[in-house]
């Protein structure tokens, strides 16, 4: 088996997610680690027996040989090391959003075509079991012609503070769940967002230990396919209680409700609580749906997975870099609609 060399840029939460993921594949090595937070990232080291260097300099790290490193920084990085990482002449798994906005996207696109390395975009979404389910199904035509529908993602706002700041971030719930939503949409099906409308509220700006939430917290946006389907999506960093996430499809034949958290699959109902639920839970007391395999339900393995198999066999990935510079082209629209209160044509590069 063909042994593939990795390293990771970041070591915050998804750091984590792509640490766990890269362990579970026996040709894969993490071979080194770059982050402002050295605490943190021999946490890391440690729980998942990483030997690698660590370094605190990005570019530190683009000097050691290996085939492909994972951008797992705050969006407002993403432009440049994704570009570095390229350049450098490994393969870049880069973390969603692909960019702050479509003109950083284009560039890093660029600097693809002319580096002869892949951007591999982490959309995990697309690879989660009950999403791809849900695209078989689809696939099959069991649900015939789908004309609407609905997306969602909730929870109670975002784990660290850059998050909620303009110029770190570039967004706030449309862009940091939206753009899940999308991608998995478009996927299912199968053909473009036509025009949007969409509109923008913040409604707890003081968010405590990160400061003030400068980007919007709430979300809610129609999208309208190319085959004339008409899809809502509402997006919230507001919702206590856990990730929530979940789609309803209607087809002319049938249709499709799906939710990896919330879902019946397990209730418990505890006085005391317990240790863990799902992902951004604050309690787990009284009742709650705790998300059996999370990392695995949510599709995060199997997304780095498919990334290697692609390295090896030289195939395309599913989520490559002009797909997700196409989705983020829909959330820049979707942003442009909640300024001029009208619905946008998304007009594609
Ligand atoms: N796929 C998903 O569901 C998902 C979930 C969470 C986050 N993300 C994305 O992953 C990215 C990171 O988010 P996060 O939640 O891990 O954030 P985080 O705040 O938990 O971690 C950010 C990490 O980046 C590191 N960092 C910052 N500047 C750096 C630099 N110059 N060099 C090296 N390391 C640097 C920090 O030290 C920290 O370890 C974001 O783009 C976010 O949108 C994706």
């Amino acid at each position: 088996m063909e042994k593939i060399n990795v390293a990771i840029i970041g070591s915050g939460f998804i750091a984590e997610h792509h640490c766990h993921a890269y362990n579970l594949l026996p040709n894969v090595e993490i071979i080194g680690i770059s982050s402002l937070e050295e605490d943190k990232a021999k946490e890391l080291m440690n729980k998942y027996n990483i030997s690698g260097k660590l370094v605190k300099n990005y570019e530190d790290l683009l000097k050691i040989d290996c085939e492909a490193i994972s951008v797992c920084v705050p969006n407002f990085l993403h432009k440049k090391i994704t570009i570095d990482v390229l350049n450098s002449g490994k393969h870049a798994f880069v973390e969603k959003p692909l960019a702050k906005t479509v003109s950083e996207a284009a560039d890093m696109l660029e600097a693809e075509k002319t580096s002869n390395c892949k951007i591999f975009y982490c959309e995990n979404n697309m690879y989660a079991p009950s999403f791809r389910k849900v695209k078989e199904i689809l696939e099959e035509g069991a649900l015939g012609q789908i004309y609407m529908g609905r997306g969602k993602e909730q929870h109670s706002g975002p784990h660290s503070a850059w998050f909620y700041k303009q110029k770190e971030a570039g967004g706030g719930a449309l862009l940091d769940l939206g753009i899940h939503d999308i991608a998995c949409l478009v996927w299912y099906l199968d053909c473009d967002v036509k025009e949007v409308f969409c509109q923008i509220k913040t409604i707890i700006p003081d968010r405590e230990k990160f400061g003030n939430c400068e980007v919007e917290d709430n979300a809610v946006g129609v999208l309208y396919f190319e085959n004339d389907a008409q899809v809502i999506i509402e997006e919230s960093w507001t919702a206590p209680s856990g990730y929530d996430m979940r789609f309803e499809l209607y087809g002319t034949e049938g249709q499709v409700k799906v939710a990896p958290t919330f879902s019946n699959l397990m209730s418990v109902y505890s006085e005391t609580g317990y240790g863990y639920a799902v992902e951004k839970a604050r309690t787990t007391k009284g009742w709650t749906f705790p998300v059996p395999a999370e990392s695995w339900s949510f599709g995060y393995p199997q997304e780095i997975a498919h990334f290697i198999d692609c390295i090896i066999n030289n195939k395309e990935p599913l989520t490559n870099g002009k797909f997700s510079q196409k989705i983020l082209t829909v959330v820049e629209t979707m942003y442009r609609s909640s300024k001029t209160n009208k619905i946008e044509e998304v007009l594609y590069e």
